[in-house]
């Protein structure tokens, strides 16, 4: 295995030609930019597709233009935008660091700053560093591991190699152009070096990689056997009073932390009572997976015989979907069936 190797002429060269248009991207060549985009799309980005991201962004960027406007947001209008997106604990910080950077007077300028915020860790900030300042930081993502592994043919398996992949991506980096540096290698690994049926034949690293020679591309990066999720079971309650539905939000921390919801239990660690009295219904079971563990939750629905004893009754015609988490969606869907019948 060689561990030195230059790649960024052709990759910028590649990247020049083919870099992926983005909503929140400069065309490749410009220079520093406004950090607000670059540090919203990157929170956006974790453990989430660009193709989930794109219209959330956009959203966003029209709601909230800059830091400031974020900063003075109300959270339950950023929590319902964010609806949908996953990984709550994104906004709450998102709502968190917002506040703390308008009221310094902007963001940091290194890299050090910037993971002093909340919901910004070394991906986050290397990014931003990288691609709002150009300094050459090293940015690390799933797709850059792959490259990585796949250029110096790792065969250690992930998660034991990120350190090792991490350290052979920071000898890459060049001191030039470093913001789109970073992009082109996302964008080769998203595009071109991809998980399955790496497209090595078109790739501008061909002649530098040792996976390719060898001939094993295809399974780098090995991966640690992952034990099966856990499964969990639970109960949510679609309490009606005539032309409304108990609603409430949840506690700011743990699973779905902020959100809108039906009222549940014994899924979460939480062991609540319904919402109240009423003949309960059963009307099935909706499958989520989380990351951690696969949830069964059994839907019922009911008439309250009395007031609610937790959440507030909202009205029908003032349920946006949109603005539930995605679990509570398929929950929302299966009532409104039955409600409907
Ligand atoms: N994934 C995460 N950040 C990205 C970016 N800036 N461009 C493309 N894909 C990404």
């Amino acid at each position: 295995m060689r561990d030195s190797k230059v790649i960024a002429p052709d990759l910028l060269a590649w990247y020049d030609r083919h870099a992926r248009v983005l909503p929140w991207r400069q065309p490749p060549g410009g220079g520093p930019t406004d950090p607000y985009p670059v540090w919203l799309s990157e929170v956006m980005l974790q453990q989430t597709t660009v193709a989930a991201v794109r219209d959330y962004f956009r959203r966003f960027i029209a709601l909230w233009p800059d830091v400031q406007a974020l900063a003075a947001a109300d959270d339950a209008a950023v929590m319902a935008e964010w609806a949908g997106l996953g990984y709550y604990a994104r906004a709450r910080n998102l709502l968190a660091c917002a506040r703390q950077v308008a009221a310094a007077g902007g963001f940091p300028t290194t890299r050090e700053g910037l993971q002093a915020l909340p919901g910004i860790g070394a991906y986050t900030s290397a990014a931003i560093a990288a691609i709002a300042y150009q300094h050459p930081e090293t940015v690390v993502d799933g797709n850059v591991e792959r490259v990585v592994a796949r250029l110096f043919a790792v065969q250690q398996p992930l998660p034991e190699a990120k350190a090792h992949l991490t350290a052979l991506a920071a000898t890459l980096t060049p001191q030039e152009r470093p913001g789109d540096y970073a992009q082109a290698m996302m964008d080769l690994g998203a595009t071109i070096c991809t998980p399955r049926s790496p497209a090595c034949g078109i790739c501008p690293l061909l002649a530098v990689c040792d996976a390719r020679a060898q001939g094993i591309a295809a399974e780098l990066p090995r991966k640690a056997a992952k034990a099966p999720k856990p499964e969990r079971t639970g109960l949510v309650w679609v309490a009606r009073q005539g032309d409304s539905v108990v609603l409430e939000r949840r506690p700011a921390k743990g699973l779905l932390g902020g959100t809108l919801a039906f009222p549940s239990a014994g899924w979460d660690g939480r062991d609540l009572p319904p919402p109240g009295p009423a003949q309960w219904r059963d009307l099935g079971r909706v499958r989520h997976v989380f990351t951690h563990f696969a949830l069964d939750l059994t839907v019922h629905l009911g008439e309250l015989t009395g007031s609610p004893t937790r959440g507030e009754l909202v009205p029908l015609r003032q349920i946006d979907r949109a603005a539930l988490p995605g679990l509570m969606r398929k929950v929302w869907d299966m009532a409104l069936d039955a409600i409907q019948g």
